[in-house]
């Protein structure tokens, strides 16, 4: 890899144009760099979007953790792979070494085996931001057994729907978890998905708040006590580069969520390489990336990336305004971090507040500041660039999902010239292309469309579990043989990116990807609703707020419109968790509808931004005049 620690814009273009000229060649040379491979590869890459197919050095056989872990023990092992800072700041940190990394997992590893698990069996993951999140993880891997990660701020319904998705035959959690002020009881919210999930054999529960938990017999156990009598050292499990190495759920428009499935090779040479460059990581550097591991930016760039850098990644347990909002710009000070990447949201809420909070905090050791998961406005830049950056520090606006394993579109700091807003450039070997409406690439500068990658990349996930139709439906039939995003970007008169936001009905709440149609599902299952719609509409600190349209089958019970509309939201963070809850709902009496039924959404996402100067056709409306009344009635 060290051919593409890119250092200028001129070395960017050279690799970049190499790259696309002959991309086989291009992965192959930095696969081989560094890596710990048992066999090498028979072939590079084998594709074909039509099916869709995608394989990167099939034949070849490793253990990402011997990447990850061992491959480092010459040379780093006492250096400090995983900081945890935990929630509470008068808590102790830990500075878990390489050393002590390997032989925690190897441990948690040989425990797994103990407990009958199995190369390829799932394992579902519910924890919150603790070591033994990263650790168990890594256990996984070492046995080839494929993690499947539930984010701790899910209901209960939403982890049993992710868990029998994919047939997780054990879980493992913790008796609870600290959020700032609050402790919540992570068990028991797992006790209640495991009624309605048969095939969990066995439920390993990790001790963090000590809250009283009910244990199931023969079911539930103390990790703690398990790890008793395991060894410290545990043969990694030599797996294929094409055999799954997580699954992850991400939310589509329509249906249930989707099992992301990655692969280990692929993965693992994507998320270093882009690590590498993407964050200039140098030897003894430290990094700092906010993100919950429940998400793909926690998967890939605080424990896989990272570590296979050899890196030193902190891990915060607690949230950015607790003791108080400086609480970032506290932990920056105290280990000296030297990039830091965050999520829009979280900036745009801590610009909020006073000044005081970042000023009286020493950030001079930061190099690189990195945003991700929604489109940064110009002011949270602008306020990140000024108060964290103090003008000194480029920003990485970076542009990837949960599909993609890794970042794709985003600057190269010290090499590519940053412009609020844009994720500017592919990394070398990513391939996008704008498309218009009629199925035609659209070449040359100053345009726009609807964002595709043309050809296959490392990291990509390879099917949805248990639906590859549905991944072809979602990603390659919409373009000939490309892979389609989901949003839509334009491309300046230098060949910068923009992205300008999802053309589905995928809405991006505070950074996470909601899908409209489980929560409409949610808010229909209450006994006195008809119908309903759900848009975005934009908000100050989340970037997009949840607008619902219910019709209700009685007109009646209008007149207990404020308890309905808490205990539709009580539905929505029972069948899915807090984050999908209504910011605002809106009672009509009908949704505005083609003739065949489907409603039109583009007309009521402009009524909940409250940009009603150009409805469009509304002709073609089976009932046209119930726009005028949702109009009237709007919330905005
Ligand atoms: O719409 C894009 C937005 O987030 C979507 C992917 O969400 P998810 O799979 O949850 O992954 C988030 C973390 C990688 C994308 O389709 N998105 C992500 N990053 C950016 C972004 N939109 C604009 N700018 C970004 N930098």
């Amino acid at each position: 890899m060290s051919n593409y620690h890119i250092k200028h814009l001129e070395e960017y273009w050279q690799v970049y144009r190499k790259s696309v000229r002959n991309p086989e060649d291009f992965w192959e040379e930095i696969a081989e760099e560094h890596f710990l491979w048992r066999k090498k590869w028979d072939k590079v890459l084998t594709w074909d979007f039509k099916k869709p197919e995608v394989k990167w050095f099939e034949g070849a056989k490793l253990n990402i953790t011997e990447n990850c872990l061992d491959r480092h023990l010459a040379t780093r092992a006492d250096k400090t792979a995983i900081l945890f800072e935990p929630n509470d700041p008068g808590e102790k940190a830990q500075h878990i070494t390489y050393k002590e990394l390997h032989a925690r997992v190897s441990q948690f590893a040989n425990m797994l085996k103990d407990q009958g698990i199995q190369q390829g069996d799932r394992v579902c993951i519910y924890l919150p931001m603790i070591p033994e999140l990263a650790i168990s993880i890594l256990a996984c891997a070492r046995i080839g057994a494929v993690h499947s990660v539930v984010f701790a701020g899910f209901s209960a319904t939403a982890l049993a729907s992710r868990i029998n998705d994919c047939d997780c035959k054990m879980i493992i959690c913790s008796d609870g978890s600290y959020r700032g002020t609050k402790t919540i009881d992570l068990k028991n919210i797992v006790d209640e998905a495991l009624d309605n999930c048969a095939g969990i054999k066995k439920n390993l529960v990790v001790k963090r708040t000590g809250n009283q938990v009910n244990m199931r017999k023969d079911r539930d156990y103390w990790v703690e006590d398990l790890l008793a009598n395991a060894a410290t050292t545990c043969p990694a499990t030599i797996v294929d580069a094409e055999d799954p190495l997580f699954i992850l759920y991400t939310s589509g428009s329509t249906g249930k969520p989707k099992g992301m499935v990655h692969t280990t090779g692929g993965y693992m040479v994507y998320t270093a390489y882009s690590f590498k460059n993407v964050f200039q990581y140098k030897e003894n550097d430290v990094y700092w990336c906010t993100a919950d591991i429940g998400w793909i930016t926690g998967h890939s760039y605080i424990v896989y990336g990272p570590l296979a850098n050899g890196a030193t990644t902190v891990m915060f347990e607690g949230v950015p305004s607790y003791p108080d909002y400086g609480r970032f710009w506290e932990i920056v000070e105290k280990y000296k971090v030297t990039q830091f990447y965050t999520a829009p949201t979280a900036i745009r809420a801590l610009a909020k507040e006073h000044l005081d909070f970042v000023e009286k905090h020493d950030l001079s050791s930061l190099k690189v500041l990195g945003t991700v998961g929604e489109p940064i406005n110009e002011e949270a830049w602008h306020w990140y660039n000024d108060h964290v950056g103090k003008k000194n520090n480029p920003i990485v606006d970076t542009w990837w999902q949960t599909e993609t394993g890794g970042i794709m579109i985003s600057p190269i700091p010290y090499s590519t010239p940053t412009i609020p807003t844009f994720a500017t450039l592919p990394l070398p070997g990513i391939q996008p292309a704008l498309m218009d409406e009629h199925g035609q690439e659209i070449k040359g500068n100053q345009v726009e469309g609807r964002l595709t990658i043309k050809f296959p990349w490392p990291s990509m996930a390879r099917t949805i579990y248990g639906n590859h139709e549905r991944y072809r439906d979602t990603y390659f039939s919409a373009y000939d043989n490309m892979y389609f995003t989901g949003d839509g970007a334009r491309r300046d008169a230098v060949g910068y990116y923009r992205i300008t936001g999802r053309v589905d009905d995928v809405i991006i709440v505070s950074g996470h990807n909601l899908g409209t149609a489980p929560i409409e599902d949610a808010i229909n299952e209450h006994p006195a609703v008809a119908e309903s719609a759900i848009v975005g509409f934009p908000h100050d600190i989340k970037g997009n707020a949840l607008y619902g349209y219910i019709t209700l089958k009685e007109t009646g019970e209008s007149r207990r419109q404020d308890n309905l509309r808490k205990e539709i939201n009580q539905l929505i963070t029972d069948r899915i968790g807090p984050i999908a809850k209504l910011d605002k709902i809106q009672f009509t009496n009908g949704l505005p509808k083609t003739r065949s039924g489907k409603i039109m959404r583009r007309i009521l996402r402009k009524i909940a931004s409250n940009d009603t100067g150009n409805m469009g056709d509304t002709s073609t409306l089976l009932n046209p005049e119930v726009v005028q009344e949702i109009m009237d009635n709007a919330l905005v």
